[in-house]
C-alpha cells in the first residue's frame, strides 16, 4: 500500500470559532499523481452559543453563557487543540513521491546593494535530501549565493511517474540519467546559467547517493563528495519524512525507520562532516532542518515519533554547537512550520479540512513556501551569522507563538 490517508468518522468541535465542523465517512486515497481525490463531506453550522443577561434578561450589555463555564469546559473545552487518533497518513513509497520542479526567477543576477558577508562564494556546501522539496529550494539558494553544491539523496528512479518522466526528458534532454538527484543537479545548474548569462566561472554541482540512516553509506557519500569537490565547508541536513499514526498503532518498524533517517541521519552527517573539518583545521557552518513539531504538538494529526525526533534534532544542534565551538564549526537549527512542498500540497488538496485547520492556527494566515527558507539558510550558513551558533530559527509564520 502506498501513500494511504484514512480518516474514519470523526468530529472536530471548533468552539473558539463558534461553529461546528465535521466530516464523515471513510476516506482513503492512493497518492499517485493520477488518483482522483474525493473530498470528505463537510458540514458547517453557524449557530452561536446562546448568551443571556442574567440580571435583566432581554436587555443590557452584560452577557453570560447559559451554562456555567466549568460545564462548557468539560463538554467542549480543548476541542481545537486535540489529536484525532483516527487520522493515519503513510509516507508513500519512493515510486509514489510527487516530484519537485526547480524554482524559477528567484536567483538571477541583480545589482541591489547587500552585505558581502551574505555571500557563500568559493564554499562547498552539502545538502542531504536535496533532490526534492525544501532541500531542493535550499540547494538553489546556496548556488545562487556563490557556493559549489553537493546534493545527497537516495536513488529515486524517474520511472516512478511515467508522465513526469516524459515531461522531464523533453524539457532537459537527459536521456542517459536515471537518478533524480543527478537530474536535479543538472536542471539546477541549467537554471542558474539561464538566470546568470555570461558568467565566466560556474559553480560545480554534483549528485551523490546516500541512505543517511546507514553509517557506511554516509561515509561513502562524504568520501565521494570530497573526491569530486575537493572539500566540504557547509552542511544542511534536510533528509526526512513524516507519517501519521496514533501512538498506540504506530508500526514499530516505521518508527525505527523515521528515527533512523531524521535522528541518526542528522547525527551521522554532522559528525562525518565535522571529522573532515577538524582534520582540515577549517571552519564550517551547519544547518540542521528540524521542525516546529520539535517544540509544539501538531493537531489534529497524530505524529508523536516525528515530534520527538525533531526535538532531538534541535537539541542535537545545540549540543554539537557547544562541542565544536572551539573548532570554529557553527551548528544551527531551522524549524519550519507547515511548508507547501509537492507532498504536503497533495495531502492538502485531497484533505481540505486539514488546510482549514492548519491555516486557522497560523498567525501569518498562510502556509509557508520552500522559498521562505532560502534566505534563512543562506544567512545561517554565511559569515553574517558568524557569532550565531546553537540557535533554533523558527520559520513558521508565527505558529509556535500562540
Ligand atoms: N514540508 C513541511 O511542511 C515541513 C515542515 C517542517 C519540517 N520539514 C522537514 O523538512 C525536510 C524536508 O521535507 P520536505 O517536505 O521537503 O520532504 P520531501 O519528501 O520533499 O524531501 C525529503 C527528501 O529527503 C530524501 N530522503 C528521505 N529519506 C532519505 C534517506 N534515508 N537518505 C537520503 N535521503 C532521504 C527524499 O528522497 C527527499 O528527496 C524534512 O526533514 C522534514 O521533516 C518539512
Amino acid at each position: 500500500m502506498i501513500g494511504t490517508v484514512s480518516v474514519r468518522p470523526t468530529r472536530l468541535a471548533l468552539l473558539a470559532r463558534n461553529f461546528t465542523y465535521s466530516f464523515t465517512g471513510l476516506h482513503k486515497f492512493n497518492s499517485s499523481i493520477d488518483s482522483v481525490p474525493s473530498l470528505s463531506s463537510r458540514k458547517f453550522s453557524s449557530a452561536s452559543p446562546t448568551l443571556v443577561n442574567s440580571q435583566n434578561p432581554g436587555s443590557g450589555p452584560r452577557l453570560q453563557p447559559k451554562k456555567p463555564l466549568d460545564v462548557i469546559s468539560e463538554e467542549k473545552g480543548g476541542g481545537i487543540s486535540r489529536i484525532d487518533e483516527d487520522i493515519s497518513i503513510e509516507y508513500p513509497e519512493d515510486t509514489g513521491l510527487p516530484r519537485t520542479p526547480i524554482i524559477q526567477g528567484r536567483g538571477g543576477r541583480h545589482f541591489k546593494r547587500t552585505l558581502a558577508q551574505f555571500s557563500l562564494e568559493d564554499k562547498v556546501s552539502v545538502v542531504t535530501g536535496g533532490a526534492s522539496g525544501i532541500g531542493l529550494a535550499l540547494s538553489q539558494s546556496i548556488v545562487a549565493s556563490g557556493s559549489h553544491l553537493a546534493i545527497v539523496d537516495m536513488n529515486r528512479k524517474l520511472i516512478a511517474n511515467p508522465r513526469y518522466l516524459v515531461q522531464k526528458i523533453i524539457k532537459t534532454n537527459y536521456h542517459n540519467v536515471d537518478d533524480e538527484a543527478q537530474i536535479q543537479a543538472k536542471t539546477l545548474l541549467e537554471q542558474f546559467k539561464s538566470e546568470n548569462p555570461g558568467l565566466e566561472k560556474l559553480p560545480t554541482v554534483t549528485a551523490h547517493y546516500a541512505d543517511v540512516s546507514n553509517p557506511a553509506s554516509v561515509d561513502d557519500a562524504i568520501a565521494d563528495i570530497i573526491a569530486k569537490q575537493g572539500k566540504i565547508d557547509n552542511l544542511v541536513t534536510c533528509a526526512g519524512f513524516t507519517e501519521n499514526f496514533s501512538a498506540v498503532t504506530y508500526p514499530y518498524d516505521r518508527m525505527q525507520k523515521l528515527w533512523g533517517v531524521v535522528v541518526d541521519g542528522t547525527y551521522l552527517f554532522t559528525t562525518g562532516v565535522a571529522k573532515h573539518l577538524i582534520k582540515r583545521q577549517a571552519s564550517g557552518s551547519m544547518v540542521v532542518i528540524g521542525s516546529m513539531s520539535g517544540a509544539i504538538v501538531n493537531v489534529p494529526q497524530p505524529q508523536a515519533p516525528y515530534n520527538a525526533a525533531k526535538a532531538a534534532v534541535r537539541h542535537l544542534a545545540a549540543s554539537l554547537a557547544v562541542e565544536w565551538a572551539t573548532h570554529d564549526i557553527r551548528v544551527n537549527c531551522i524549524s519550519p512550520g507547515y511548508i507547501l512542498t509537492a507532498l504536503t500540497r497533495k495531502i492538502l488538496e485531497e484533505n481540505f479540512e486539514f488546510r482549514e485547520k492548519w491555516v486557522s492556527l497560523i498567525p501569518a494566515g498562510r502556509v509557508g513556501m520552500p522559498e521562505d527558507l532560502m534566505g534563512p539558510v543562506t544567512f545561517l550558513l554565511s559569515d553574517s551569522a558568524r557569532y550565531i551558533t546553537g540557535a533554533d530559527l523558527r520559520v513558521d509564520g508565527g505558529y509556535t507563538l500562540t
